[in-house]
């Protein structure tokens, strides 16, 4: 094999001479292209999760082209290709089933393609994660363009949040405080422009994050979907990649430990998703940078909530991005970050922000004026979760901080969404509600279940919060006192599948604690009497995922996937 060019990658394919050389090149030629494109330039993949299934992501077609624009600007030849996409309101049983697939798609297309470079185009909850947990495990110089976040919605003269409204209109409508006619209204007021979930849900916690991590130009994350300057920092982003390719800027460059303790900050001062962990986890997995679940307890624990956004607080993305965004959060955080942590720029963190403006008052808060504060994870431990569950502070009813309940148990989340409605359940405000057998390996895909509704008697009662435990995840739209990831989960035998209804559940969160008031003895004899579920399925995707699946506590990424492969340039076989 000869290569040409300054020795980028893609000359394996299109520095070669002969046959090989040959069919590279020409094929490439029924696009257009004029021969100057092969003359060794960086090549950059634009991975897209474009998809008509994905709402969220419908416009990064758009996006893409102005990230080309800004590589043709910086001497690279951009080209764009597609990736899996997962839409979190369409796709079923749960697109955290999908999250490794597809992390696996564009890690395999990056890995097989003339790709020197890459700018990665997501947007809705998972695809964000997934490109990054593929494209670290090849490990070329990478940048993160997320699509933005949706414009406000906007409901009878006040402000609506994705997802944080559904529940909420939900719930009313079934505590008889909402007609159907004003739900059916709501429904065409929420989301009123391309882009993704604009309360602080997962994909604006993600997109944040990653910006943390240092993987998106600053200033990005929040920009709303059709505001220009989105297009303007796409095009950015495509030049940037270029000098990136050039200083070989890869991402295991870019991301070290320090990286992970900051967007772990960031999270907690933000408000973020509870689903920030496991991808959080999964990626600093394929970066083989050591991050535990009490990382996310420990790091957080002096960070105050500076953020006013739903469904912690009042605001929406769009305030967010007119109060300064994300870089006047790293800027008001200041000493609690590392601010000499290296980003995509070239610039360090503290340099990226070292001017960052912060607008009004009410929105971005400061350290010593925060919105509350404890914010953060609260990281579990006890007889039902040995191996932790998490809690996500900002979002506790403070009376259910201690709290001493009966607990009702489902096996599944259909059996309890046919009887929680039942007038005759036999349910008070002090009962902990309880679903199981929803963690990764037993719905199978670990769903957003765990925001388990309200009885509706409770609900005309007044009552708000109850205390709700599951293996499962929820929506970072959701809110309440919501134990989630449940570890080991019932489906392995995790001692969450040991509890029945009537036994008495103690949730202390000052004190990090989650048990069962069962004795041991009980306990093991209840073992000697459990058996596991079957299998959802004996084929396919399905199987290897519940095969390969680790717990949450570990990301629930493949066990075979931790780590990297890299980017050697693969044998050619013409
Ligand atoms: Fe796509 Fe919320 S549904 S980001």
């Amino acid at each position: 094999m000869t290569q040409t060019g300054d020795g980028h990658r893609s000359a394996g394919w299109f520095g070669m001479t002969g046959k090989n050389g040959f069919t590279h090149r020409s094929w490439m030629r029924n696009q257009g292209f004029s021969p100057e494109v092969f003359d060794g330039r960086p090549v950059i993949g634009i991975a897209n999760s474009w998809s008509e299934l994905t709402p969220c992501n419908a416009h990064l077609r758009r996006v893409a082209e102005s990230v080309k624009r800004g590589v043709w600007q910086a001497g690279g030849f951009p080209l764009e290709f597609p990736t899996m996409s997962l839409g979190e309101t369409l796709m079923r049983p749960s697109t955290m089933l999908f999250r490794n697939l597809m992390s696996m798609d564009v890690e395999e297309s990056l890995r097989a393609n003339p790709v020197d470079g890459t700018v990665l185009l997501s947007g809705c909850d998972k695809t964000t994660p997934a490109q990054i947990m593929g494209a670290a495990s090849v490990d070329l110089p990478s940048l993160m363009v997320t699509g933005g976040p949706m414009l406000n919605g906007k409901f009878k003269g006040g402000d609506i949040g994705s997802g944080t409204h559904v529940w909420k209109f939900s719930e009313d409508v079934r505590a008889g405080r909402m007609s159907q006619e004003d739900f059916l209204a709501a429904e065409q007021c929420m989301s009123r422009s391309n882009g993704h979930c604009m309360t602080m849900g997962t994909a604006s916690t993600m997109a944040c994050v990653i910006e943390a991590l240092g993987l998106q130009l600053p200033g990005s994350a929040a920009i709303p979907a059709v505001d220009a300057r989105r297009y303007v920092t796409a095009q950015q982003a495509g030049q940037r990649i270029v000098e990136m390719v050039r200083e070989d800027l890869r991402m295991s460059r870019v991301v070290t430990r320090r990286s992970f303790e900051n967007a772990v900050r960031v999270n907690a001062a933000i408000g973020g998703s509870t689903n920030a962990i496991v991808h959080l986890l999964a990626i600093a997995g394929r970066l083989e940078i050591p991050l535990d679940l009490d990382d996310f307890d420990t790091l957080a624990k002096d960070v105050p909530l500076l953020v006013d956004l739903m469904p912690s607080g009042d605001y929406l993305m769009e305030d967010f991005y007119y109060a300064g965004g994300l870089p006047a959060v790293i800027r008001e955080l200041g000493e609690l970050l590392h601010t000499d942590a290296a980003t995509v720029t070239g610039r360090t963190v503290g340099e990226n922000v070292a001017n960052a403006p912060r607008y009004g008052s009410d929105v971005i808060r400061t350290v010593a004026e925060p919105l509350r504060e404890e914010a953060g994870t609260a990281v579990l431990r006890g007889n039902l979760c040995p191996d932790g569950a998490i809690i996500k502070r900002s979002a506790v009813s403070e009376h259910l901080a201690r709290h001493r309940g009966r607990a009702l148990v489902f096996d599944t989340i259909e059996e309890f969404n046919e009887r929680i409605d039942d007038e005759d359940l036999d349910v008070d405000a002090g009962t902990v509600l309880v679903v199981r057998y929803a963690g990764p390996k037993g719905y199978p895909g670990m769903p957003e279940i765990g925001n388990l509704a309200l009885p509706p008697k409770l609900l005309r009662e007044g009552v708000e919060d109850m205390v709700r435990i599951s293996d499962a995840r929820m929506s970072g739209t959701s809110y309440g006192t919501v134990v989630l990831h449940t570890a080991p989960e019932a489906a392995v035998g995790g001692p969450l599948a040991l509890l029945r209804t009537g036994d008495v559940v103690s949730l202390d969160i000052p004190a990090r604690t989650l048990d069962m008031a069962v004795g041991d003895d009980e306990l093991a004899r209840r073992r000697q009497e459990w058996a596991p579920p079957p299998h959802a399925t004996e084929r396919g995707y399905t199987r290897l995922y519940t095969e390969h699946v680790l717990q949450a506590d570990r990301g629930a990424d493949f066990d075979f996937l931790v780590g990297g492969s890299g980017a050697e340039v693969p044998r050619v076989a013409f």
